[in-house]
């Protein structure tokens, strides 16, 4: 089972990949969904193709994408896709987005692929068999300081005070003497970058199911860690994201809790 759903994900990463790419090199216009947050006929497109695919493998199970299919996340076999990750950097040019399909089975993640169509790189992971980057086994950085790593961060839509406990927390971890700090600007592949030890550590105040549910597992079979920048466990819905290699969480909570606590997210 896990590995034919594993080789549906990827049937269904490649079809939307095809889509994003194509449309990347012929151009595209994209519209905002709301302020700063725009779509296109990509998006839309490429969430079609991906789910006629796994419909055509498995058309009893529901899908959850960001764009038009809206299943209930409680669902017992649940593919959660997010049909263009970085939508900012496809729209202005810059070669970093992704294609995210997930599995989950009884609210649990059974695979996940993050596919970079222009790249051609692969981030896979199956619950309990290893993550790997095509097809090499991932691991997560074996850092345990702050003073070793680079981390990365993303900011949701907004610019209120999400936007401002982000900056003050960035702040803090330059001041703990980080490497440095980078926005890629797809959480997706930030998640990754985490499992492949690019990454010490990655935090975002809030994100959607489809932007972690395959990046989750990618990082978790990595050897990393994942919770909410609270300290809990994620839940399938919106929520904050602190992803680390495992030995670096706690500290980079500690740092994170106080801002996250006064940028008016739970
Ligand atoms: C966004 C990207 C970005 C993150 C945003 C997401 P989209 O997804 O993953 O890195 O900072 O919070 O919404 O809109 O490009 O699919
Ligand atoms: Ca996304
Ligand atoms: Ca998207």
């Amino acid at each position: 089972m896990a590995e034919s759903v594993l080789q549906v994900a990827r049937l269904a990463a490649r079809a939307g990949g095809d889509v994003v790419a194509r449309y990347f090199r012929d151009g595209v216009t994209m519209r905002s969904k709301e302020s700063y947050n725009l779509v296109s006929d990509a998006d839309v497109e490429s969430e079609e193709a991906i789910a006629q695919v796994v419909r055509g493998h498995f058309p009893d199970h529901a899908l959850m994408g960001e764009e038009t299919h809206q299943a209930d996340a409680a669902a017992e076999q649940l593919w959660i896709i997010d049909p263009l990750d970085g939508t900012n950097n496809f729209a202005h040019g810059i070669e970093h987005f992704a294609v995210s399909v997930a599995y989950y089975q009884g609210g649990e993640p059974q695979c996940g692929v993050v596919y970079n169509p222009l790249r051609d790189d692969w981030f896979e992971a199956s619950r309990g068999q290893g993550a790997t980057h095509n097809g090499r086994a991932l691991r997560v950085s074996p850092s345990d300081s702050l003073q070793e790593v680079l981390l990365g961060v993303g900011f949701f839509y907004d610019r209120g005070a999400m936007m401002e406990a982000t900056l003050a927390a960035i702040g803090d971890f330059f001041r703990a003497h980080v490497h440095g700090v980078r926005r890629f600007g797809t959480a997706s592949l930030d998640l990754a970058h985490v499992a492949a030890g690019r990454f010490g550590g990655f935090f975002e105040f809030e994100l959607a199911p489809w932007d972690f549910a395959a990046g989750r597992l990618v990082l978790e079979e990595a050897g990393g860690r994942i919770t909410t920048c609270g300290g809990n466990p994620l839940p399938l819905s919106k929520s904050s994201i602190l992803a680390s290699n495992g030995r670096l969480h706690e500290e980079m909570l500690a740092i994170i809790a106080p801002h996250f606590a006064v940028s008016g997210k739970q």
